[in-house]
């Protein structure tokens, strides 16, 4: 175990272990480096994003492609229990035991996450998000994290964005690892752009990945409950179900705009060439063909 770093800015709200920004409360050391030797299935499948990508969103279209329960009303079970976090366990499930096929979130880098499947063993879904964006919802997000007393403005958010001051630490490292190292995991690349443009598609080709084949209606079905405006006010779907110790609603909501170039309300010309000049500086050695503008 290497040493804990706590973020004094923060009220150790977080604290920082092997180059990542972890959230205090639900988690620790001894878990994230268990989380190496956790056991995987071939069958399982876990989704990975960095915060604000589209992670809840992707929840639900799994959530629905393989619980027929949860496609029909029939079953009255949260998202986050049915696509649990792999570092966060908030609700204490034996994750050991539970059925396959077995569902998981992650925000981890590529790095940290269970050696098993570096082994090609399970699959994996990375959902990216052009980081614009997903810099305007983490700073919406942040309103409503409970524990978070420094809140910020705008412009020390996206300083402490850029510099992976943040839960999760670096966009660009993660989306960057993630994609250097893809040819060490089964992974499926996907966008929140893409499934925005055309969800079905997106749909069909998570289907695919998994080895789901779903007949048309019940696809239909899949893409009608995972809409931004379905999704908001569906009560396993949109987030409302965590724990009020957790997160203060009456300063926002999880499902916000679920637009894309939301960036474009909130960034002034100056914020967006600092962005412009610190991406292409991060990602010039990536030859990432992403489908987000990031203009
Ligand atoms: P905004 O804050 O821009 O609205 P994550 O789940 O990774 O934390 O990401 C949250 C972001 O995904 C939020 O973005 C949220 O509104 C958006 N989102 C969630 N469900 C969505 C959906 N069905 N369609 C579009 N965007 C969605």
């Amino acid at each position: 175990m290497s040493e804990v770093d706590v973020n004094e800015n923060d009220d150790r709200f977080m604290f920082k272990y092997r180059g990542i920004y972890f959230q205090a409360t639900y988690t620790s050391p001894q878990t994230i480096d268990s989380v190496q030797d956790f056991e995987v299935k071939d069958s399982d499948v876990f989704l990975v994003t960095f915060p604000k990508s589209g992670t809840v969103w992707t929840q639900q279209i799994l959530s629905l492609i393989f619980n027929e329960g949860h496609r029909n009303g029939t079953e009255k079970i949260d998202n986050m229990s049915r696509v649990p976090w792999i570092e966060y366990n908030l609700y204490q499930i034996d994750y050991d035991s539970r059925p396959s096929p077995r569902l998981f979130t992650s925000h981890l880098p590529y790095y940290l996450v269970p050696k098993d499947l570096k082994n090609k063993k399970g699959k994996i879904i990375y959902v990216a998000r052009n980081p614009k964006d997903v810099a305007v919802s983490y700073y919406h997000f942040y309103k409503i994290i409970v524990g978070i007393t420094q809140k910020k403005d705008w412009e020390s958010f996206l300083d402490d964005y850029l510099s992976g001051k943040v839960l999760c630490s670096s966009w660009f490292d993660h989306v960057k690892g993630w994609y250097n190292h893809q040819e060490d995991f089964n992974i499926l690349f996907l966008t929140y752009e893409e499934m925005k443009k055309d969800l079905r598609s997106a749909v069909l080709k998570i289907c695919r990945f998994v080895g789901k084949e779903l007949k048309e209606l019940e696809v239909e079905a899949i893409v009608e409950k995972a809409t931004f405006h379905n999704m908001k006010q569906d009560p396993l779907a949109n987030y409302t179900f965590v724990a009020e110790d957790i997160f203060d609603f009456n300063k926002g909501t999880f499902l916000r705009r679920g637009a894309v170039g939301d960036w474009k309300n909130l960034m002034t010309v100056a914020q967006n060439e600092k962005f412009d000049k610190f991406y292409n500086e991060k990602m010039k050695d990536v030859p990432m063909n992403f489908t987000w503008d990031i203009n």
